[in-house]
């Protein structure tokens, strides 16, 4: 397949360039500027043409430039803000969201560079298989941590078709899963045909979390917590040699980026492959989560997985703010299955990036059935954002919100009180621990 690859030189809109591409069927890859020479031109095999991505005030890398020029390939500049400047192939983009953004890159790439490929279901399938079959070769197992995400699930039912049996998927119920997360993914192990072992571990979990109120020693307790499990049980499985992983598109391209932007790592095995001595197999890495969704339902996958929403990790271990204990987090797990299912019912779910409920550490005073209560609330947040570094509030209409917040308050117990959280993110996370 016929590629542009996008040279970055720390412009934080480097993703954008190459999510309009793709958008427009074309496949690109980022390459960044301070890379050796020799990467450079391995990166260039099979390249059609070079966009340079240029920051705001970055530095223009003059050297570079002229060697891009020595390149016989076509190129085009493109600076992010909205100063004019002359010069060949030079294009001033500053809204990546536009229209004429998206124009201009495809225009380059179909008619200057010449590129008739197309990034489609069917391309995108057979060149993740291909990706996968060469590298796990044709011998040891491949063990896969399944979580139920879109992922993870893609992750799993591609490798089941590159290799079929030699896949063997493992489930752990952390107890701090969402209802019906299981069963999604047993389902899916069902209709796919392959292995999946699924490990309760949720009283492991609650008993190592008991009394553990601060985030970060949660997050590590769960970490370290689910590393254990899996090992242990990934040991059974004889010549074991390859760790599946789900990683995507904007965590390489951030890690690479010669800006250096904050990487946002939160896999669930992370620390296994090392301590395990397991090659890491990662074939969706060069896809962007809509890709992935594409490749989702190029495998066959339903609807309710495929357009998923994002969940963190440690997922209600998060949600439930403060100490752990089962009691809240089953009432957790009932409120956030209602604003998934009132999102849905009323055709929103899939407009969102993310909809969740937490449960709020503390009480307040309030009246069912003529008595009084002092009871906790659920805090509802709906987001929207295009690559989860930043977000705004969802200005979901009253009527769900009043849905939400009856079914809530009648059919939860423990719960007298809803708030909707109305705070982008800066200054507040998506999550709130
Ligand atoms: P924050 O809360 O940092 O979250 O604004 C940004 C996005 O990342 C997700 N998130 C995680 N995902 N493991 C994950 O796989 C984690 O530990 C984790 N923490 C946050 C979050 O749900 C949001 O989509």
């Amino acid at each position: 397949m016929k590629k542009i690859v996008i040279l970055d030189f720390g412009a934080h809109e480097t993703q954008f360039v190459a999510r309009r591409l793709r958008e427009n069927a074309v496949y690109c890859e980022v390459l960044p500027c301070n890379i050796k020479i020799a990467t450079l031109w391995q990166g260039l095999n099979n390249a059609a043409g070079i966009v340079l991505a240029h920051p705001l005030r970055g530095k223009n890398a003059p050297d570079f430039d002229k060697k891009i020029l020595e390149i016989k390939l076509p190129f085009l500049t493109v600076y992010f803000d909205d100063k004019k400047r002359g010069g060949r192939n030079v294009v001033n983009l500053p809204d990546m969201h536009s229209k004429t953004a998206a124009a201009e890159l495809t225009n380059f790439a179909r008619k200057t560079c010449g590129i008739t490929d197309r990034w489609t279901g069917k391309e995108i399938l057979a060149a993740c298989v291909a990706e996968a079959k060469e590298q796990v070769g044709k011998e040891g197992r491949i063990i896969c941590a399944l979580s139920g995400g879109v992922d993870s699930t893609v992750v799993a039912a591609l490798l089941s078709k590159a290799v079929g049996s030699r896949l063997n998927c493992i489930f752990v119920d952390t107890g701090l899963i969402r209802l019906g997360d299981k069963e999604k993914v047993i389902k899916v192990a069902k209709k796919l045909k392959f292995n999946l072992k699924v490990i309760e571990a949720e009283d492991l979990f609650l008993t190592r979390l008991a009394g553990v109120e601060d985030p970060e020693q949660k997050r590590k307790i769960i970490g370290a917590t689910f590393i254990d499990v899996f090992e242990k049980e990934a040991k059974q499985f004889k010549n074991a040699q390859f760790l599946a992983q789900g990683t995507i598109y904007p965590d390489i391209v951030e890690s690479l980026s010669p800006k250096g932007h904050v990487i946002k790592s939160h896999h669930n095995v992370g620390g296994l492959p090392e301590r395990m001595n397991l090659k890491l197999v990662e074939p969706v890495k060069f896809l962007f989560k809509d890709e992935v969704r594409v490749l989702g339902r190029e495998l066959g996958l339903s609807d309710d997985i495929v357009n998923a929403h994002p969940c963190p990790g440690p997922a209600l271990g998060v949600r439930q703010l403060g100490a752990l204990t089962k009691r809240d987090l089953d009432t957790l797990r009932e409120a956030d299955l209602i604003v998934r299912e009132e999102l849905t019912k009323a055709g929103w779910y899939n407009k969102c990036w993310q909809a969740f409920a937490i449960l709020l550490p503390i009480r307040s005073t309030g009246i069912k059935n003529a008595k009084r209560t002092f009871e906790k609330p659920v805090c509802v947040r709906v987001i929207n954002s295009v690559d989860a570094m930043t977000a705004d509030w969802t200005r979901l209409p009253y009527e769900i919100l009043e849905k939400i917040s009856s079914r809530i308050t009648s059919e939860v117990p423990g719960v007298n009180r809803v708030v909707y959280d109305i705070t982008p993110k800066p200054p507040a996370t998506i999550e709130w621990e």
